[in-house]
C-alpha cells in the first residue's frame, strides 16, 4: 500500500487526471475533499506506473460504478493484471495495489469515541462489547470497510452484516452476510499517528502487506 499526504501535492499532478477525474475534481469545492481526491488519483497513477514500468500519465484507470456506470466506482487498471483500491481521510490518501486478488483499503482519522448511532451502524451487539476507545471503534470500521471494498459492495452491505476479529487481536474476517465468508487476507496497517488503516485481499493464499511512502515519487511529478 502507498500512502501520501496533502503536503505532497504539486501543481503538475492535476495534469495526470483523465477527463472523468477532471470532471469530478472540478465539481469539488476547494479544500480537503478536493485535495484528497487529487492526491489519491495522482498516487494511483504514480504507484501503478512504477509497478508496470510505465509513465504515470500512461496509466489507464476505469472508475465505472458497477451499479450505475458513472465514474465514481472502485478503480480498475485495465490490462495491468493489478487490482487497486483507494481511501482518503484527514490529510492522507492511500492506494493499495496487488496481483493477488480483489483488494480493499480503508484509512480513517481517529476521532474520540463514536456516538451510539454510529456504533450501531458499524458494530454488532457482540462487537460493541469490545469498543471502549475511538481507536477500538476505528479498528472495526477500517477492517470492515477494507473487506467491503474488496468485495466491491461498499456500504451497500451494512457493516453489521459482517463480523471481524476484535481490536487487539490479529485482523480476520469472521462472518459475512450470514453465509460462508469469502477467502480473505485482512491486515491492519500503520500509516501514521492518529489514523487507523486496514487492507483486505480476497484470496486464500498468504499475502505480505506493506506500507510505502508515496510522497517522494509524487513530489517529483
Ligand atoms: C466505497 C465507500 C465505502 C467509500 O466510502 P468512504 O469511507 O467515504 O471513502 P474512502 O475515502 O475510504 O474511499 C473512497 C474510494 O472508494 C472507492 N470506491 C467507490 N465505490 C467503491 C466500491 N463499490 N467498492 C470499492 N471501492 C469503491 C473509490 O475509489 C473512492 O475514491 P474516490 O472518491 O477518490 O473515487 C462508499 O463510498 C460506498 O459504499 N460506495 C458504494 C455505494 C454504491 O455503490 N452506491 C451506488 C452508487 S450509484
Amino acid at each position: 500500500m502507498y500512502v501520501a499526504r496533502i503536503a505532497d501535492l504539486r501543481p503538475g499532478q492535476a495534469g495526470l487526471l483523465d477527463e472523468h477525474e477532471a470532471w469530478r475534481l472540478a465539481r469539488l469545492q476547494p479544500g480537503q475533499d478536493r485535495d484528497r481526491f487529487l492526491l489519491a488519483a495522482a498516487l494511483l497513477r504514480a504507484a501503478a506506473g512504477l509497478q508496470a514500468g510505465i509513465a504515470p500519465a500512461a496509466v489507464a484507470v476505469d472508475r465505472s460504478c458497477d451499479e450505475c456506470g458513472k465514474p465514481h466506482g472502485r478503480p480498475r487498471l485495465p490490462g495491468s493484471g493489478l487490482a487497486a483500491a483507494i481511501s482518503h481521510s484527514g490529510d492522507l490518501a492511500a492506494v493499495a495495489l496487488t496481483a493477488a486478488g480483489p483488494v480493499g483499503v480503508d484509512v480513517e482519522a481517529i476521532s474520540a469515541g463514536p456516538d451510539h448511532a454510529l456504533l450501531d451502524l458499524v458494530c454488532t451487539a457482540a462487537e460493541r462489547a469490545f469498543v471502549s476507545t475511538g481507536s477500538d471503534f476505528f479498528s472495526y470500521w477500517t477492517r470492515k470497510e477494507a473487506v467491503l471494498k474488496a468485495t466491491g459492495q461498499g456500504l451497500r452491505l451494512p457493516m453489521t452484516e459482517l463480523t471481524v476479529a476484535p481490536p487487539g487481536r490479529p485482523a480476520a474476517l469472521v462472518t459475512f452476510g450470514g453465509g460462508q465468508p469469502p477467502p480473505c487476507q485482512l491486515a491492519d496497517l500503520t500509516v501514521g499517528a492518529g489514523y487507523a488503516a486496514a487492507a483486505a485481499v480476497l484470496t486464500d493464499l498468504p499475502v505480505t502487506f506493506s506500507t510505502l511512502d508515496g510522497g517522494p515519487m509524487l513530489r517529483r511529478l
